[in-house]
């Protein structure tokens, strides 16, 4: 490295100034947090990096006082976001999982009055023109022998997730002074989407109840969501849609309005956008108008002052999302108009406020009886190419419904124009509640690495919502959240790992799930490779194991009503055809499965011509889509030469079986837990055992009515008879309004 003899003489004695203890401790105490007492806590192998590092932004620090985050709040308050550096750093060295922390509070903010450190470090530093406006380089340096890290951004935001990550490598014992860290997002919007209700009740939510204290809101600011923002900002999720999509037209009022914009000032400084659901129907819920026409003139021009109205209080506000004629949400179709009118009108709205859509593509209707499989892409694939620049389609990862596997959806790949987001549920709809141990990253790595075929091949879905295929501007990832109230934020301490993936997949689409589970472990509970390796293969095993003992061989829907909580493969009496499981399994006496070739449904067709011959044919369709795509025979032989219903039982007898294998390796890691730790999560997985158990025995007892064979050796005898289980109630499953009438 060639540095002036002239800077190295600045660059020394800023960097003694910086170390000088005295303007450290100062601004620390300022801070609340001083260095030598936080130090103390540490565990010697930490100390002594923390010691040799110093951080330094050589960009925006500087212009501190006067930066705001958002060109867009110019003339608004400053920024906070250094602040949020400095109390980053306490707690997210803790871990994710906030297990009693250490506190870190480096002299980062020495930087900030450090103008010759800065300069002379933006002539050393790596080029700043690779990383992007989010992005972060991170470098180490040598001075007397003393090595010295720098973190470089463009703007404070990258600083902070520069900060978060180097804090990661500490964690994770990584000798950060080899390496140099390059990174940016791939994906621009990285979202959450809480399906959270104005009376605080969570859909599908198995975590307690709603974060936002709406009551108490706008003066009282919890401090979760100074939490919440911390830990999303750590792991660079950026923005969040505070309401459920099956929304509420209240939450535009005046009132809410003022409580969003509380949250969105928290948020703010730690690079998190607030969205809305938005009720196509609020137009005349609260606007007092006769109609919510998209094409009427005062339905415009009341979205274009709501829009007004709602980024004079958020200047930064994100947009909305809008779930229109879906399951009974109104939408542009009640007046005869499509998804493209009542897009572009909410996208014209908010328009010169940089503002954007997010449209739902989850559509199916009573009135249709085609395969439901089938109706969102024939309902949204003329449209490609027609909504306006603001407007994102976000469409989820199958064509059903967050099931424990489905093949990707086929809007995945066709649409090739207006940019589609993908929606993964973090929250555990399908997959067990906050109960059971499922590590999804493995599920949503499983999808994004697809290769859709749709631009030859290596069309993967990563490449799609990347917007690296298409060329698409505006590219998204959503999750629906798994966030609550609950002590550990998520239920289960291990749906924590699916908070965490999720945001890190958002981050880099082409992430693996094993890294993601290794960095979890080991910032989380320890970097002990005794506990780290047997603990990963239980995470990675977990979701296949839900598959297995829930919906092996591409079974799909098979849940009971309503509330999704257990298995209901029997239930057939609901409102419409494709609510009931029996819809989707189709058994009787010939066989089971969904016949989607062309002699059933032709939902292949949707598909690019290479996969639509390959999941044509039984022999070359992978198993685990087997039932998906076709129906066949109780006796059809599996490649490994057993007969289906024997292929089928063998599965469920093997989810069960890798569940008992988890508590062994549980068990086994002990040693390492605190007992509060170790408990949590041992009495949690002696209940997806039982449930596991649960699954097998009413699915195999009452798909033998139809199949009429004995089961095959090594699967367990069921413990009840068909009509204890089908007897089985829950009015007060968790994530639904109770239903008690
Ligand atoms: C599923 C879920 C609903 C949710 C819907 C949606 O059907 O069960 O609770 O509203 O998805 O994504 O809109």
């Amino acid at each position: 490295m060639d540095i002036h003899i002239d800077d190295k003489v600045k660059l020394s004695q800023a960097v003694d100034l910086l170390e000088n203890s005295g303007l450290a401790m100062r601004i620390t105490n300022y801070l609340g947090k001083p260095i030598e007492k936080s130090m103390k806590m540490l565990p010697e192998k930490v100390t002594g990096k923390i010691q040799q590092a110093s951080i330094f932004s050589i960009n925006k620090a500087l212009k501190i006082a006067t930066l705001s985050i958002n060109t867009r709040l110019k003339g608004k308050k400053t920024s906070n976001t250094w602040h949020k550096v400095l109390s980053g750093t306490s707690g997210a060295v803790g871990g994710f999982l906030g297990l009693p922390g250490f506190i870190v509070e480096l002299p980062v903010s020495t930087a900030i009055i450090m103008r010759s450190i800065l300069d002379i470090a933006r002539s050393f530093a790596e080029n700043i023109e690779n990383i992007d406006k989010e992005g972060f380089i991170i470098q180490s340096i040598s001075r007397n022998n003393t090595p010295l890290t720098i973190i470089t951004s463009k703007e404070e935001i990258g600083l902070l997730y520069g900060t978060f990550r180097f804090l990661r490598e500490m964690q994770m014992h990584e000798n950060i002074s080899a390496k140099t860290i390059v990174d940016s997002p791939k994906i621009q919007l990285r979202m959450l989407n809480h399906w959270d209700n104005l009376d605080r009740s969570v859909e599908r939510g198995y975590a307690g109840f709603s974060l936002w204290n709406w009551q108490k809101l706008p003066e009282y600011i919890d401090q979760r969501y100074i939490d919440y923002a911390r830990a999303n900002a750590s792991i660079g999720i950026n923005a969040t849609v505070l309401t459920n999509v099956n929304a509420n037209a209240l939450v535009l009022t005046p009132m809410y309005l003022e409580k969003v914009e509380a949250l969105a000032n928290v948020f703010r400084s730690y690079g998190i956008q607030v969205y809305l659901t938005a009720r196509f129907s609020a137009p005349i819920e609260i606007g007092n108008l006769e109609t919510a026409d998209p094409l009427d003139k005062n339905v415009q021009e009341w979205w274009s002052n709501k829009a007004a109205e709602i980024y004079k209080r958020i200047p930064d506000f994100g947009g909305f999302l809008v779930k229109a004629n879906s399951e009974g949400q109104p939408g542009p179709q009640n007046y005869g108009r499509n998804h493209v009118d009542g897009a572009n009108m909410m996208a014209t709205a908010l328009k010169p406020f940089g503002g954007n859509v997010i449209w739902r593509a989850f559509v199916y209707s009573e009135h249709d009886d085609t395969d439901r499989a089938k109706q969102a892409y024939d309902e949204f694939l003329p449209y490609d190419g027609s909504f306006k620049d603001n407007v994102i389609v976000q469409v989820k990862n199958g064509p059903i419904d967050f099931q424990p596997r489905e093949p990707f959806h086929p809007m995945f790949g066709a649409y090739k124009k207006t940019p589609l987001a993908i929606e993964f549920q973090i929250t555990q709809e399908y997959l067990g509640f906050s109960t059971h141990l499922v590590f999804l990253p493995k599920l949503f790595e499983e999808i994004l690495d697809i290769d859709t075929y749709q631009k030859g091949t290596e069309s993967t879905i990563a490449k799609i919502i990347d917007g690296s295929l298409y060329g698409n501007k505006l590219t998204t990832m959503a999750g629906v959240a798994n966030i609550g109230t609950d002590l550990n934020w998520t239920g289960h301490p291990f749906a924590q790992a699916n908070w965490y993936g999720f945001g890190r997949l958002a981050w880099d689409p082409n992430l693996n799930s094993g890294q993601i589970a290794d960095e979890w472990i080991r910032t989380t509970y320890t970097n002990d490779k005794a506990f780290v390796e047997p603990i990963k293969k239980m995470m990675l095993t977990s979701r296949e194991a839900v598959v297995n003992y829930m919906n092996p061989l591409g079974l799909h829907h098979i849940f009971d009503t309503g509330h999704h909580y257990g298995p209901g493969p029997w239930v057939d009496d609901l409102g419409r055809p494709d609510w009931n499981p029996v819809y989707y399994h189709n058994a009787d006496k010939n066989g089971i499965g969904f016949d989607r070739t062309t002699s059933g449904s032709n939902a292949l067709e949707q598909y690019a011509p290479f996969l639509e011959k390959a999941y044509s044919n039984t022999n070359t369709i992978p198993e685990e889509y087997l039932l998906w795509f076709h129906h066949l025979p109780w006796d059809y032989k599996l490649k490994n030469g057993e007969i289906l219903w024997d292929g089928i039982a063998l599965k469920y007898q093997e989810g069960v079986d890798q569940v008992d294998d988890m508590i062994k390796t549980w068990e086994a890691a002990k040693p390492f837990l605190n007992e509060e730790h170790f408990n949590e999560v041992h009495m949690l997985l002696q209940i997806q055992l039982k449930e596991a158990k649960w699954w097998r025995d009413a699915c195999l007892l009452y798909f033998q009515t139809f199949s009429n064979l004995p089961l095959p050796k090594g699967v367990e005898k069921p413990a009840h008879s068909l009509e204890y289980y089908q007897s089985l109630k829950f009015p007060f499953a968790p994530g639904i309004k109770p239903s008690w009438n």
